[in-house]
């Protein structure tokens, strides 16, 4: 080469980090959702080692890289065995639970036009505490979602949910567990119900990847995926409880059948010819190698002990937030949970509990829909070390949330009671005022005022400020 471009290395580095150090420190223990950390630094150096060896591999093609076919084999044959899935079960390496789920969705509808024809609009029933990745590949998809209620538990209402089944009816998606509460809707009742008739079966466990060392640790969770005959498909993370880096999936099928409907296969351009197994083609198998060598790292045993931490730090944390009055709600056995509180301000709450270094996600709930406001935590490894720690700063949070004076009326927010959802661009440019400024970042910004927005408004008003607001900020 006969010379390189001036790169500035330094400069550019040392101006990434000061944009970094912005940002809370993931590794840190303190966020209690968004991040997903063992606590174990040998761990993220194996899995950031890994990532780094194998970043510029592409996985388009597997004939010029070999190498990321037998990782994905590796990967999915691990997973699949967990779930006691059967041997015929295939599935790929995804990017993610969002991917995972698109990709269910789309070999169920396939799978249903190729029975029924092509014509009308295929159906997809879901519990209300579906993830949305759900109904954005519904949409996605030209699929209409059908959401049905939930019980005291927040677990999918069966005799709802098949009340809803009927010839137009392409795939139910149930989850194991919800993101929302934690909770596991009933998967055999209604694959029971499903027994004789012609509908995919998808289980989103996109959290549940823990689940299994829980229950070798004697913990009481269901087992709910491929093992159950009836399902046709599971999609399960490793980016969350597998401790994986970002953009780290798996979508397992029943068997090569149902996967082939979900291949995209095309020749007729000049170029090379795309054989696309999921929805990305072009894409790094970064995540891929990292999740192989956590696994092979880890193995079973090793997951069984980070799993028995995170439940460890789960009773610890949950002791410490019933006695400042919180409620756990739906009563989760795993560690995903969201408290209620009768008094306390959730709002508040996190705000405060911000301001001593912890993240806490608040889940608006709705007025409207009936679902409360809570606090949202999953418990990972990392917080065995740091559950101590919080239950002591939850005394001061929880006093300095009581002593916040009432709020008086919102204005804005009263205003926005009154506006429907088309009027909501001319009430846009207040909500930004709001936020610090019409052409400004988000940062600094107090943002938690929205999920008091997000509880006492209409949710379509709500959908319909996002889309404005984000539209003009981001
Ligand atoms: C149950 C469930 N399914 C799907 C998803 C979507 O996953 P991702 O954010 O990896 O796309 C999530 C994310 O939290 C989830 O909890």
């Amino acid at each position: 080469m006969p010379g390189t471009p001036p790169i500035k290395k330094k400069e550019v580095l040392n101006s990434l980090k000061d944009l970094l150090s912005k940002d809370m420190d993931p590794h840190s223990g303190r966020l209690w959702s968004y991040v997903y950390e063992t606590g174990v630094s040998e761990l993220r150096e194996l899995a950031e080692e890994s990532y780094i060896l194998s970043l510029w591999r592409n996985m388009l093609d597997p004939t010029v890289f070999p190498s990321v076919l037998e990782l994905e084999k590796s990967v999915v044959s691990f997973v699949a065995g967990l779930f006691g899935a059967p041997d015929t079960t295939v599935g790929n390496f995804t990017s993610g639970g969002t991917e995972s789920n698109f990709m269910a969705v789309l070999a169920a509808r396939e799978w249903f036009y190729a029975k029924n024809g092509r014509s009308g609009v295929p159906k997809l029933i879901a519990p209300a505490t579906v993830h949305p990745s759900v109904i954005k590949s519904a949409w996605l998809l030209g699929v209409k979602p059908v959401l049905t209620p939930v019980d005291s538990e927040y677990k999918a209402n069966v005799d709802e949910l098949v009340s809803n089944v009927d010839d137009s009816t392409a795939l139910v998606v149930l989850s194991s567990p919800n993101y929302p509460f934690g909770t596991f809707d009933p998967v055999r009742d209604v694959a029971e119900f499903l027994e004789k008739k012609n509908v995919w079966l998808h289980v989103d466990s996109c959290l549940g990847f823990a689940i299994p060392f829980a229950r070798m640790n004697g913990r009481d969770i269901p087992l709910q995926g491929l093992n159950i005959e009836r399902v046709d498909s599971m999609s399960v993370d490793l980016h969350k409880l597998g401790y994986a880096p970002r953009g780290s999936s798996t979508i397992l099928y029943r068997d090569r059948d149902r996967r082939k409907n979900a291949f995209f296969v095309y020749s007729k351009w000049p170029g090379y010819p795309i054989v696309n197994q999921i929805l990305l083609s072009s894409r790094t198998s970064g995540p891929l190698a990292a999740s192989w060598s956590l696994i092979k790292a880890l193995g079973v045993e090793g997951y069984k002990t980070l799993t028995r931490y995170a439940f460890d730090a789960r009773e610890k944390l949950i002791g410490a937030m019933v006695k400042q009055g919180f409620r756990v709600e739906g009563n989760p056995p795993y560690i995903v949970l969201a408290f209620s509180h009768g008094e306390l301000d959730l709002v508040d709450f996190s705000r405060k509990a911000g301001e001593k270094h912890w993240h806490v996600q608040v889940q608006p709930g709705s007025k409207k829909m009936g679902y409360p406001m809570t606090v949202h935590f999953t418990v990972t490894p990392v917080h065995i070390s740091l559950v101590n720690g919080f239950a002591r700063d939850l005394d001061e949070i929880v006093s300095e949330t009581r002593k916040l004076s009432e709020l008086g009326k919102d204005p804005m927010l009263e205003a926005l009671k009154t506006v429907s959802p088309s009027e909501v661009s001319t009430a846009a440019p207040l909500i930004m005022q709001l936020l610090g400024g019409s052409g400004g970042g988000l940062e600094g910004a107090d943002l938690s005022f929205i999920s008091r927005y997000i509880y006492e408004l209409d949710p379509d008003v709500v959908e319909a400020l996002f889309r404005e607001v984000s539209n003009a900020l981001l």
